[in-house]
């Protein structure tokens, strides 16, 4: 029996131990809140049932650790807790209770507040200027990530008012769900990984290198704590923090019971869905910070406050059956279809499984019952297999497919690599998903070519690739018709009628305006994202000169690395993709580059410009992009032919300097849009 039990914790310490990694040091956490505390919960009665089989190191023993190898650590000068977590309202009554019993009398008010969905940071002024901004890493010490910090616009880093000489305060670093959402975007338009949530999203970007790219970030925060030096009440704390000029929450409230705690709660677990920003809960804390003293820290959590939880948006459903979808660059999805459930008011029949290493890790098989869970992401995902419900007659360890789903050809895993792709070309999945992108809007925009139409046109054989819809006619297209298998099985006729049929073909011919960048950007190479594309153009001009590129000359060109230039080479070594363009070439679209394009006015034609500094509208990209399509040319450095410095906040020293030097004009973001929109 003990040697079961035993067996027991140490599988829980391991997977905990896993999730605590997933969570703080990839950002990339697989199971939800509440099944990790249920673990960690499960481990602590074990442990004080069996004293002597307790591992000293054990993750009850512990805050979760974000701590990397990248960054230099500082011991901090109080310790970061944790919050413990309550569920339910017994719960929060047997925090209240304790609250009670350890104070001796029920004189003391709460404080309820926001639970941020983001990270934890501790920041130290001195003399009102920011020095310090740390990680909560072990809880004992943290990831100096004060650069990062620093290009964060909404947080002042020199202080206004009756500030203190030193000064503590903690908060939490987040993202906007419409900025996510909009990175998520760019970044799936470059062929980059997504980010699962908005959390994990600010989390990775606080841990990145490089501060300018964090800048081009939108990351927001609330400070939530005035930690030193103390004043009287929490409430008054806050107060002070705003008038130091420090964002602070406007939804925090002063609850004088429990019940008024458990509406505040009620109210914000309804209308947190209307926030700009994702919250995981409600943070109640005891007002009064003699209180707090006299109520202390456990080894991980305050007894002065406590988190109340919020249910994650998950449901129960059956997973009738696992499929595959194949995407543009052949790679394959496996795809839950569920017994359709209602998740926050919309019908969900479809869950992502990610790769084979996800199903193998869970186990997750067909006709299990299994909880899935809405993230910041719009498909749903499985999060967990509920094997108490599992009947072992009709469910079996899931074996991968090792043939493409559409063409049977053979899939292949690279090594390292999680993803099987499909090495046949021509299968019908990834050739419609070629044109599709090719039409998309970023790309060659073609109005009237949209899913069904492409169907229509490489089911029929007319279209084979995208430079096939440049031969296209009238006679070839009018009355084209096929039927298409609806979602439910049932099916629907379409047909291409004259309206339909001219509308496609004057889309075609117009999009043979569009510029040499947005044909790279469509031919849809592996890694050329709409960024990429651009400066691939401007480096070579022409697809000639860049199909004869080698990997060495592209790794030279700027922010070319070495993905993206063995994909290249790898592209223009196929003479398939050769002839598709000289045919694009011939049917007369824009295969060379001009920077003309885009061009809104000549307003400041031969002007050399600098950039520098975060600016408020826009993001530097957008800025120097703005420049540039009213004729201006972007320079690196200031120096004495620069004609202007176009100055953001935070601007960089040297650069201010040297304008001064060469008496080069400093030009704010507000003047160059009055100058150029004027
Ligand atoms: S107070 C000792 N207040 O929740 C007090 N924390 O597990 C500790 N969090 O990562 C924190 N919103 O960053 C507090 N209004 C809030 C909060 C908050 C989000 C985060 C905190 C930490 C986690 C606690």
């Amino acid at each position: 029996m003990t040697e079961s039990l035993h067996k027991e914790m140490l599988e829980l310490t391991r997977q905990l131990q896993e999730h605590n990694y997933k969570y703080y040091v990839l950002a990339e956490p697989t199971v939800s809140d509440k099944e990790f505390d249920e673990k960690l919960k499960r481990l602590e009665i074990l442990e004080a049932k069996f004293p002597e089989l307790k591992d000293p190191n054990s993750p009850t023993q512990k805050v979760g650790g974000d701590l990397t190898k990248n960054f230099e650590t500082f011991e901090h000068k109080r310790p970061m807790f944790s919050l413990g977590n309550t569920y339910n309202k017994e719960e929060l009554v047997e925090f209240d209770n304790r609250v009670q019993k350890n104070l001796g009398s029920n004189s003391y008010e709460y404080i309820a507040e926001l639970k941020f969905d983001g990270l934890a940071i501790s920041l130290h002024y001195k003399n009102g200027v920011l020095q310090k901004a740390l990680t909560r890493g072990d809880g004992k010490k943290g990831d100096d990530v004060t650069k990062n910090v620093q290009t964060i616009r909404t947080l002042n880093t020199t202080l206004i008012g009756d500030f203190p000489t030193d000064l503590e305060v903690r908060g939490e670093i987040f993202m906007h769900k419409a900025a996510f959402k909009k990175l998520n975007q760019k970044r799936e338009n470059n062929g980059l990984s997504k980010f699962a949530n908005p959390r994990n999203c600010a989390a990775g970007t606080i841990k990145m290198q490089d501060p300018k790219v964090v800048a081009q970030r939108p990351l927001d925060i609330f400070i939530y704590h005035l930690v030193a030096p103390e004043t009287n009440t929490h409430w008054e704390g806050i107060r002070m923090l705003k008038t130091w000029g420090l964002k602070t929450s406007s939804h925090s409230k002063l609850c004088e019971n429990i019940d008024e705690l458990l509406s505040f709660i009620a109210f914000w677990d309804k209308e947190r869905h209307q926030l700009s920003y994702d919250i995981d809960g409600i943070v109640i804390k005891v007002n009064e910070v003699e209180c707090q003293h006299q109520l202390g820290y456990t080894s991980k959590f305050p007894r002065w406050a406590i988190s109340y939880k919020f249910e994650s948006e998950q449901a129960i459903t059956i997973l009738q059956k696992i499929s595959y979808q194949v995407g543009r660059t052949g790679a394959i999805t496996p795809v839950a279809n569920l017994k359709p459930v209602n998740l926050l008011g919309t019908t969900v029949k479809r869950a992502s499984l990610h790769n084979e290493d996800f199903i193998s890790s869970m186990d997750v098989r067909e006709n299990d019952v299994v909880k899935i869970e809405k993230g910041g992401e719009i498909i749903p995902k499985v999060v967990a297999v509920v094997t108490e419900d599992r009947n072992e007659h009709n469910t079996f360890p899931f074996q991968f497919i090792q043939n493409c789903p559409a063409c049977g050809g053979r899939l292949n895993k690279k090594t390292g690599e999680a993803i099987h792709y499909c090495t046949n070309h021509f299968c019908p999945p990834q050739v419609k998903g070629r044109i599709a992108h090719f039409a998309s809007r970023n790309a060659m925009d073609i109005e009237g070519l949209g899913n069904e139409t492409i169907e229509l046109l490489v089911d029929r054989s007319l279209v084979n690739n995208f430079s096939d819809l440049y031969n296209l006619t009238f006679d070839n297209l009018y009355n084209l018709t096929k039927e298409i298998e609806n979602e439910d099985g049932t099916y629907k006729k379409i047909s291409l009628k004259e309206k339909s049929v001219n509308n496609l073909l004057r889309g075609i011919e117009k999009s043979k305006e569009k510029p040499f960048e947005k044909v790279l950007y469509g031919l849809g190479i592996r890694y050329v994202g709409e960024t990429v594309a651009r400066k691939l153009a401007i480096a070579y001009k022409n697809w000639e000169n860049l199909s004869r590129a080698n990997k060495e000359e592209l790794e030279q060109t700027n922010e070319i690395g070495n993905k993206i230039a063995e994909s290249v080479v790898a592209y223009f070594s196929n003479k398939g993709n050769l002839e598709a363009l000289k045919e694009l070439q011939q049917s007369g679209l824009q295969m060379t580059y001009s920077s003309t394009n885009n061009q809104i006015s000549k307003k400041l034609e031969n002007q050399k410009i600098v950039v520098s500094g975060i600016f408020e509208k826009y993001s530097r990209e957008e800025i120097k992009k703005y420049v540039r399509m009213h004729g201006g040319t972007i320079q690196a450095g200031v120096s004495s032919n620069t004609n202007f410095l176009l100055a953001g906040n935070s601007l960089g020293p040297s650069k201010l300097e040297k304008a001064k030097k060469f008496g080069v004009k400093i030009v704010s973001e507000e003047q160059l849009i009055n100058m150029l929109d004027g």
